[in-house]
């Protein structure tokens, strides 16, 4: 079983074995038996600070989903090695952005006579060639902390943002926190023709936002939120970005995974929340805030992990970590130079934003 004691005994030797060499980074949703190994825990841009912040490390083992271990491939120095425990842990949203489609979409937008008016913003969760694509063309990243400076930032670049890939959070970022109206954002489908959009409607939007969303928290709805109010009376509806529009909408307070957590120490004793995120997060959260009588629920009746953040199991982290106190290096993550350099144009834009 993954929480055999047997492995964890194994993990923690062969980490013990590597010391400095290695360091183990775990994103919030990852399972409990690899979150007790991982060196430091955070959101998406929290850790992808952290791999950059740690030169004296051979080995970044990165508990978390293909593109985060891109990124920070790209953030750390040629000769780390940034090992993905598992390489079939990928993200079906930043697998609905490929680099034909989104060269396509960049003629579309010419042939509009609308491309120079236009600034990119991509969603850490694309790959790294969208991650290019995007900081060859004057853009930046963001995550879903910083896409409202990301968004300020765009706007003073140009007069349009071009949204990859998840047009939830984009169109959240856009409504909520910048004032815009539902009316400035379109939303452009790789699978259609021009987009599905006519020049008109390219040229009168202010955001183009991607066709892209998360399925995880793509699974919460407006009724959810009603119910949970209805069954817990006075609880805190707090929600992820990547949440549909009316979710977002409907909830008491939306951030990252980063900020979820920090709103939840802060939390006065007898609050009651519903959370809409991933459920290995939500029920860590649960089991940490009952001893100071916090209710936590998960937002939705139905059980949702995110499968390939799950793929990473405590199986997988022994064997990658004792491959590597042996000698071999397995499932390294490595992106091409050319990629790597425009995707860092793009991910340096997103670290200096103010
Ligand atoms: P955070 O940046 O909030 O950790 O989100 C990452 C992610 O994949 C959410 O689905
Ligand atoms: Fe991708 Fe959604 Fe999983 Fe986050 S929760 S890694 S966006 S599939």
């Amino acid at each position: 079983s993954p929480s055999d004691p047997d492995l964890v005994e194994r993990a923690r030797a062969a980490k013990e074995k590597l010391g400095d060499k290695v360091f183990v980074l775990g994103h919030h949703y990852q399972r409990d038996e690899v979150i007790q190994f991982a060196d430091v825990t955070g959101d998406s841009f929290k850790l992808a600070r952290d791999a950059a912040a740690r030169p004296e490390a051979e080995y970044i083992v990165f508990c978390g989903v293909h593109f985060m271990a891109e990124s920070a491939d790209i953030l750390t120095s040629d000769d780390q090695k940034v090992v993905l425990p598992d390489l079939a842990a990928g993200c079906s949203m930043a697998d609905m952005a490929t680099a034909e489609q989104v060269a396509e979409c960049w003629d579309v937008l010419t042939e509009a006579g609308v491309a120079e008016q236009v600034v990119p913003v991509s969603y850490m969760n694309s790959s790294a060639d969208i991650k290019a694509f995007t900081g060859k063309h004057g853009g930046t990243i963001c995550t879903s902390s910083n896409a409202k400076r990301a968004l300020e930032w765009a706007f003073e670049q140009g007069e349009k943002v071009l949204f990859l890939p998840d047009q939830h959070l984009g169109r959240n970022t856009a409504v909520r926190d910048m004032g815009m109206s539902l009316d400035d954002c379109v939303v452009y489908n790789p699978h259609k023709p021009n987009g599905g959009l006519t020049t008109d409607e390219l040229r009168a939007a202010k955001m183009i936002l991607w066709r892209g969303h998360c399925s995880v928290h793509g699974r919460f709805s407006l009724d959810s939120v009603n119910d949970v109010r209805e069954r817990i009376p006075g609880v805190n509806v707090l929600v992820h970005p990547e949440c549909r529009h009316e979710v977002v909408a409907a909830a008491d307070h939306v951030g990252s995974t980063e900020y979820i957590i920090k709103a939840l120490e802060a939390a006065p004793a007898g609050s009651k929340w519903a959370i809409g995120t991933e459920l290995n997060l939500v029920r860590r959260l649960a089991n940490r805030f009952a001893p100071e009588g916090k209710e936590i629920v998960f937002l939705d009746r139905t059980v949702c992990f995110c499968s390939t953040m799950n793929r990473i199991d405590l199986p997988h982290l022994v064997w990658a970590l004792e491959s590597l106190a042996e000698g071999n290096l397995v499932n390294r993550i490595e992106v091409d130079p050319e990629t790597e350099a425009f995707a860092k144009l793009a991910l340096e834009r997103m670290l200096a934003l103010p």
